[in-house]
């Protein structure tokens, strides 16, 4: 809590209503149930003060003017002097804030802007206070949102919208306490034009209805970084009894295919770590501008498009949102400091659900790609003097919440993982996850209450020493530590010596790829030697047709290799790539590739000027910052 102090008694030269520190001090130690809440470097908010219990959203899309208006009203909790509420905003305008039901105008002012945070919004309260609401709109560029024309959906004919709050732009839509470590039950009343349905992060209908009003209710609390909303033309298809799929029209068989194994997922993610608790489990499948492969808004994930491979090879993805239904969802990070808790248990979990449908040696090869993908972040991490990034548990402040999240949170968590199971035996490790998991849920954790919760609860029961250098090495310090744990695949070792056969001269078409998933494909391009000739490339492209391929992962690792030796053949499929998808994960490497090459600059500046209207904000921030600075490397 010691930062606390001094963020809250700098914030105070920005308020209006002045409380002296020492006073601050006092309140903080007023024994609340929020006084527990962890500082967070990436909220304004003041819960030990006064905390949101409840949001009643009222709301009206307006496509037109691409701009959402509405009433926020909140419940909340107040300790004893309570006289404000901090809440998070950024570019919303406030037209007037009311306390309670009887809607007395209340005193409010919005703070100085941070580009990263945003503006405090502190409202004068009394501790009597019990509701605040406060009447917005969206500013101009809201960053949660992406408004697409009808151009830009899969059906060309009616527009779309989509939020994504993580990490933090709920804020940019909504005035909330933007901050993991804060949960609250919502429920909405959302006008949207007739013809499209809205969705929100709660439960759902399934179908339009005429007059384009939807009512959402969301019980179980949750912290403003799951709150979405998307509003299109969707249907729905269901799959299992919990479980079904939205997309547009034009991909709901496509999406219905490729998601059939949905309901076996959710069985085995509960078999493993205990009952689903949010009821229905459906998934959107967004059109291809969604910034991320997927989010995990409790009970409807959003989706790329981009996995819909026409073979289920990439639905680990699902399992992986799915999977966050318990490791983030339900057990939270405290602060963005400790993503590694949401994603390095999620990727784990993942893993899990998948060598449960497919078994362990399709699981290993999931693992052994993230091991590549590891000790490439690790490698440009330190090459570009962010070592400190790789570490599991991140000082962020003064920083943007994005800068943290890497393959280290993912990968090096997952590997930490890894490393306790293989210290314990799998049975235990189970056991005490889903214990975790059941003792915790609808909880907040930081990385050191989890160690703490590890060493009473499974280490020391089973007498197993883990030294304070364990912990510094994994979770402290930089870099892979001594004891990662080996990944030996052994689908990928016949994949290597395919690999090796070509090197020698057996022509591609003759190697043995017959029963290749795409994850061996995948592992097969990106071992492709670095020198390969122009004659190679044709001759890999005739035979396996990698240019053409309909699976995004493949083709992004194929570009890598097509920009390295400016293969021109498949610019036209790179261009079509670049201004179609807006993955970031897919646009960052080729962009960081194009850079790179002699002309590729300006090819790069050349075809994000086409593309940067179809990313969203997540992926232009990431972008904009890219191309900035190879300018300026220019100049
Ligand atoms: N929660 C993340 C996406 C995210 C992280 C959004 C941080 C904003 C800030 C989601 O669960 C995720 O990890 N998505 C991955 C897919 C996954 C299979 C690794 C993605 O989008 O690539
Ligand atoms: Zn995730």
């Amino acid at each position: 809590m010691k930062h606390n102090f001094f963020k809250n008694c700098l914030s105070l030269f920005l308020l209006p209503f002045v409380v002296s520190c020492a006073q601050q001090a006092n309140e903080r130690e007023v024994e609340t149930e929020s006084a527990m809440i962890e500082d967070d470097v990436h909220s304004f908010a003041r819960p030990e003060e006064a905390v949101v219990k409840h949001l009643n959203w009222e709301a009206d899309v307006d496509f037109e003017k691409q701009q959402i208006e509405a009433i926020a009203r909140l419940d909340i909790e107040t300790a004893e002097g309570a006289d404000e509420l901090i809440l998070d905003t950024k570019g919303l305008n406030i037209e007037k804030v009311t306390l309670g039901e009887e809607e007395t105008p209340a005193e409010f002012k919005v703070g100085e802007t941070d580009k990263i945070l945003g503006s405090p919004l502190t409202i004068a309260i009394t501790p009597e206070t019990e509701q605040v609401n406060v009447y917005y709109t969206t500013g101009k560029d809201a960053e949660a949102l992406q408004w697409l024309t009808p151009a830009q959906t899969a059906g060309k004919e009616h527009p779309f919208l989509f939020t994504q709050s993580q990490a933090i732009l709920a804020r940019s839509w909504v005035p909330i306490q933007d901050s993991p470590g804060i949960r609250f039950t919502y429920d909405a009343t959302v006008t949207v034009p007739e013809n499209l349905l809205a969705l929100m992060s709660a439960e759902n209908p399934q179908e339009k209805n005429d007059i384009g009003v939807y009512q959402f209710e969301m019980d179980q609390p949750i912290p403003a970084y799951l709150m979405a909303l998307t509003v299109g033309d969707v249907v729905f298809e269901p799959i299992g009894e919990r479980t079904g799929v939205y997309a547009e029209p034009s991909v709901i068989d496509e999406a219905a295919y490729e998601f059939a194994e949905l309901d076996e997922m959710l069985e085995a993610a509960e078999e493993l770590y205990g009952p689903y608790r949010w009821e229905r489990y459906d998934l959107i499948v967004l059109p291809p501008s969604f910034p991320f492969g997927g989010m995990e808004n409790p009970r409807l994930t959003f989706a790329t498009p981009t996995i819909l491979a026409g073979d289920r090879s990439l639905t680990s993805l699902v399992a992986h949102e799915l999977a966050h239904s318990w490791s983030g969802n339900l057990v939270t990070n405290a602060t963005w400091g400790d993503f590694w808790l949401n994603e390095g248990f999620t990727v784990y979990f993942e893993r899990r659900i998948m060598e449960a449908l497919y078994g362990p040696e399709y699981a290993e090869m999931l693992a052994e790609l993230g091991y590549q993908d590891l000790k490439e972040t690790v490698e440009e991490l330190e090459a570009s003097g962010q070592s400190e990034d790789t570490k599991l548990k991140l000082d962020l402040k003064g920083r943007n919440p994005d800068d943290g999240v890497t393959n280290i949170a993912y990968e090096k968590g997952y590997f930490f993982l890894r490393h306790l199971e293989n210290l314990v035996g799998r049975e235990k490790f189970d056991a005490f996850l889903r214990e975790y998991f059941d003792s915790n849920a609808f909880k907040t954790m930081t990385t050191q209450e989890f160690i703490e919760y590890l060493n009473e609860n499974l280490l020391e029961p089973n007498n197993i020493e883990v030294t304070d250098q364990t912990y510094e090495a994994w979770i402290y310090e930089e870099g892979l530590p001594e004891s990662m744990p080996v990944v030996e695949s052994e689908r990928f070792n016949a994949v290597d010596a395919q690999l090796a056969a070509w090197k020698n001269g057996t022509p591609a078409a003759e190697l043995e790829t017959k029963d290749w998933s795409s994850h061996e494909w995948l592992h097969f391009i990106r071992n492709l030697p670095e020198d390969m000739t122009e004659a190679q490339l044709i001759e890999l492209d005739k035979a396996f047709g990698f240019t053409r391929s309909g699976n995004s992962e493949l083709l992004a690792a194929w570009f890598m290799h097509t920009i390295a030796h400016q293969y021109e053949p498949a610019k036209p499929a790179l261009r079509e790539f670049l201004t179609s998808v807006g993955r970031r994960k897919f646009l960052m490497p080729l962009y960081k590739k194009l850079i790179e090459m002699p002309e590729g600059a300006q090819l790069a500046r050349d075809i994000y000027a086409e593309a940067r209207p179809n990313y969203h904000f997540v992926s232009t921030n990431s972008l904009d910052e890219l191309l900035e600075n190879e300018e300026a490397a220019q100049e």
